[in-house]
């Protein structure tokens, strides 16, 4: 059974810009924000799998993206170091409730930058590492000592999309949706060496954070308003696709991926 962990937006708000998206006039609504944290946790809870709820801090309004807390792996959790200071008591709080999970907490040296599963995806035994905007490239080398099996490395280029989860979505281990803009052509060569089964994200998708998907079985969880063009492409290769809103959290940057944090 999957199994992930969701923090509800009790404190969610647009308080600091750090990616662009982001815009301190464009405020939350509260209500609506609260319906779309209680639909995802419902779809999840639907599609069989087990949610873990974390308590939200006061102060910290970016806490709502749980993805970006860490790595768990096994009875490890990878604690990030987030680059920005505003984020960077989320993990201590994060490696707390783990902690008394039964959960041994592993930390990178603190002038690493490290996001968590915002850049570190893990796809049929291999590791996926995106850097150059928020974890740096010296990571790699950290979470190599604690993971076994290869680490690929993809430099992100482009300030919108910051974090690798924005521009990479697997599907299953032959199948990924990309945001092609987003990886140097080499890099993005080395995606289809790797998979068998590309689908590449419209601009239009891209604004809606397409790629920033969670796959439950054979169900697709993903941001509504994707065009019927990418619905049309993912369930071509036998995916259910699963529309939730996600208006609120796309304000701080993030969609359905950036919102949970996967176990493995
Ligand atoms: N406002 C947050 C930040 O800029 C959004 C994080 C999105 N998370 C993700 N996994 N892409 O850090």
């Amino acid at each position: 059974m999957k199994k992930i962990l969701l923090c509800p937006p009790d404190f969610y708000d647009i308080e600091y810009e750090i990616n662009p998206w982001m815009n301190t006039n464009n405020k939350v609504d509260k209500e609506r924000v609260r319906d779309e944290y209680e639909q995802l946790k419902e779809v999840y809870l639907k599609l069989g799998a087990e949610v873990l709820e974390i308590p939200a801090e006061p102060g910290l309004p970016d806490m709502v993206y749980a993805a970006n807390f860490g790595f768990p792996k096994g009875n490890t959790f990878i604690k990030s170091n987030f680059r920005f200071l505003q984020r960077r008591p989320e993990a201590d709080f994060a490696a707390k409730f783990l902690e008394a999970k039964g959960f041994m907490t592993y930390s990178l040296p603190q002038n690493v930058f490290f996001e968590g599963q915002g850049d570190l995806l893990k796809i049929n035994g291999k590791y996926f590492f995106g850097w150059g905007k928020r974890s740096s490239f010296s990571a790699k080398k950290y979470l190599a000592e604690k993971l076994t099996g290869e680490i690929l490395d993809f430099k992100l280029n482009d300030p919108y999309f910051y974090h690798l989860d924005m521009s990479l979505g697997p599907l299953d281990k032959n199948t990924l949706v990309i945001n092609p803009r987003s990886f140097l052509k080499k890099d993005l060569e080395k995606l289809y060496k790797n998979f068998k089964n590309i689908i590449e994200t419209s601009i239009d998708d891209n604004k809606m954070m397409a790629c920033n998907l969670v796959v439950v079985g054979h169900t697709v969880v993903i941001g509504k308003g994707i065009s019927g063009q990418l619905k049309k492409d993912i369930e071509k290769y036998g995916f259910e696709v699963r529309e939730v809103q996600m208006d609120e959290y796309r304000k701080g940057g993030g969609s359905v991926k950036c919102n949970t944090l996967e176990f493995f």
